[in-house]
C-alpha cells in the first residue's frame, strides 16, 4: 500500500504526497513533505491530522469501538482489573499471571511518597483546588527522585511510570485530606489499587473504614474506562511537552493541567454542577431548550464527544455500572433523578439525536462518583489519577521512537506584517 499516492494540485504545480493505511482505521496522507514545495496545512483543533504513530490505543469513533492493545474495553472493564490494564497498555500485551503479580508488587510497593511531599501541601490554601494540588505536586516529584530521570535509558523510564502509576492516588487523597483538614492515610500494601486509593480518601484514624466490595468494584472500574483513550487534549500535551525531552514528572504535570478544562476532564464535575443547577426535574424542560439556544453558552455537560458520534462505549459500561451502584447503594439523592430524567429526555430529542449527542462516559462516571461519596471537586482528579497510565504508556512510546522528534506545529499568521517602529517620546 506505500506506493499508493495523493495528488495535489496548487497553483499550476502537482504535488504528490503517500498515503499510508494503518493497522484499523482510516488512511492517512502524509503531508510532511509539503513544507519543501512552500505549503503547510491548517487544521485548528486537529480536526483532520494524526500527530503521530501509535500502537496503544484504537478508536472508531463512528461505530462506537475502542480497543486498548487490540481488546475491547467492554470486556477489559468487566473481565480484567485496572492493574492489568495498566501492564497491558504500558507494556502491549496482557500479563501472564507470574507478570501480573509482579507487577502488582511492584506498584504496590511504590505507592508511599517521600516525606518531604507531606510539608509541600502545606503551602496551600485550605481551599486549594485538588486540581492544582495535584499538577504542582506530581510536577514536584522530579526534585524528589531525580535517580531515574534519564528518559533515553527504557528501564529508567518504566521505573517512572511505576513511580507516577503507584503514587499519583497517594497524591490524589492527600490532596482530599488536606482540603478537609483530617491527616493523611499512608497506604496500605494489604489492599488491592481501587481499595488502597478509598482507604487513602475516607479512613480516619480514630476508627475502621470498610470497604464495600461492590463500591470497590466500581472504583476499579472507573479507574479501567478512563485509562487512555488515544490521542485526546491531554495525552497530545503530554506527549507535546515530552517531545522537548522534558522529564516525566513534569510531562504528567501538564496532561493534568489539561484534563483539567471542563471541555476534557473537567466535564465530569462541570456535569454534577450543572445537575445541581438544573435542581429538580421539573425544570430539566427549561434547561434542555437553553442547551439549544444558540445564542446561550450553556451546554449539557456530559453530553456528546468529539470523535464518538454514535456512542461512547465507555459510556455504555459505566452505565451498567451506574444502575448497579445506584441500586445496591440504595441512595436517595434528588441530583440522581435529575439525571436519569435528563438522560431519558435528552436520548429522545430530536436536537441530540440529530446532533448525535448522547451522554458520555462522564455524565455516568459523575452520578457513580456522587453516589459512593467523592466530593465533587475531586471528579477530576480521579479522571487524571485513572489516566497517568495512558499519559505514561505514550510518552514511554514517544520516547522509545528512532526519530523521536520535537512537536512544533506552524501557524497561519493573522497579525501585521512588517512595519517601522516609532519610539515613544516621539
Ligand atoms: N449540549 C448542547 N449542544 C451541544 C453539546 C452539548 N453538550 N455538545 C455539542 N453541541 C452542539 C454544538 O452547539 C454544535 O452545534 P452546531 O453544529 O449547531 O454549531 C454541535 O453540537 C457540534 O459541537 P462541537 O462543539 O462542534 O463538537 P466538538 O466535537 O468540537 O466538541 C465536546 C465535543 C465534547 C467538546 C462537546 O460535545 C461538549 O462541549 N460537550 C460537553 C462537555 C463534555 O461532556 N465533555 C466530555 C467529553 S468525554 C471526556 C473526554 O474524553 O474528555
Amino acid at each position: 500500500m506505500a506506493d499508493r499516492k495523493a495528488t495535489l494540485q496548487i497553483d499550476g504545480q502537482s504535488i504528490e504526497l503517500p498515503v499510508l493505511s494503518p493497522a484499523a482505521g482510516k488512511d492517512v496522507v502524509d503531508v510532511r513533505t509539503l513544507g519543501k514545495h512552500g505549503y503547510f496545512t491548517f487544521d485548528p483543533g486537529f480536526l483532520a491530522t494524526g500527530s503521530c504513530e501509535s500502537a496503544i490505543t484504537y478508536i472508531d469513533g463512528e461505530n462506537g469501538v475502542l480497543l486498548h492493545r487490540g481488546y475491547p474495553i467492554g470486556e477489559l472493564a468487566t473481565k480484567a482489573d485496572y492493574l492489568e490494564v495498566c501492564y497491558m497498555l504500558l507494556h502491549g500485551e496482557a500479563p501472564t499471571e507470574e507478570q501480573y503479580q509482579e507487577f502488582k508488587s511492584t506498584i504496590t510497593k511504590h505507592t508511599m511518597v517521600h516525606q518531604g511531599i507531606h510539608n509541600f501541601f502545606n503551602g496551600f490554601r485550605r481551599d486549594a483546588h485538588p486540581m492544582a494540588m495535584l499538577c504542582a505536586v506530581t510536577g514536584a516529584l522530579s526534585s524528589f527522585y531525580h535517580d531515574d530521570l534519564d528518559i533515553h535509558d527504557e528501564n529508567q523510564r518504566l521505573r517512572s511510570a511505576y513511580r507516577l502509576i503507584a503514587k499519583i492516588p497517594t497524591i490524589a487523597a492527600m490532596a482530599y485530606k488536606f482540603s478537609i483538614g483530617q491527616p493523611f492515610v499512608y497506604p496500605r500494601n494489604d489492599l488491592g489499587y481501587a481499595e488502597n486509593f478509598l482507604n487513602m480518601m475516607f479512613s480516619v484514624p480514630a476508627e475502621d473504614y470498610e470497604i464495600s466490595p461492590a463500591v470497590a468494584r466500581a472504583m476499579d472500574r472507573i479507574f479501567t474506562l478512563h485509562a487512555d483513550h488515544e490521542q485526546n487534549a491531554s495525552t497530545s500535551t503530554v506527549r507535546l511537552a515530552g517531545s522537548s525531552g522534558a522529564n516525566p514528572y513534569a510531562c504528567i504535570a501538564a496532561g493534568v493541567a489539561s484534563l483539567w478544562g471542563p471541555a476534557h476532564g473537567g466535564a465530569n464535575e462541570a456535569c454534577l454542577r450543572m445537575l445541581a443547577e438544573i435542581g429538580s426535574v421539573e425544570n430539566i424542560p427549561k434547561y434542555i431548550e437553553k442547551a439549544k439556544d444558540k445564542n446561550d453558552p450553556f451546554r449539557l455537560m456530559g453530553f456528546g464527544h468529539r470523535v464518538y458520534k454514535n456512542t461512547d462505549p465507555r459510556a455504555t459500561v459505566m452505565r451498567e455500572s451506574c444502575h448497579e451502584v445506584l441500586k445496591e447503594l440504595n441512595r436517595d439523592d434528588p441530583l440522581l433523578d435529575v439525571a436519569m430524567e435528563l438522560e431519558r429526555i435528552a436520548l429522545e430529542d430530536d436536537y441530540f439525536i440529530e446532533k448525535k449527542l448522547f451522554p458520555n462516559v462522564d455524565f455516568y462516571s459523575g452520578i457513580v462518583l456522587k453516589a459512593i461519596g467523592i466530593p465533587t471537586n475531586m471528579f477530576t482528579v480521579i479522571f487524571a489519577l485513572s489516566r497517568t497510565v495512558g499519559w505514561v504508556s505514550h510518552w514511554h512510546e514517544m520516547m522509545g521512537e528512532a526519530n523521536q522528534k520535537i512537536g512544533r506545529p506552524r501557524q497561519l499568521y493573522t497579525g501585521y506584517t512588517q512595519r517601522e517602529f516609532s519610539p515613544i517620546k516621539k
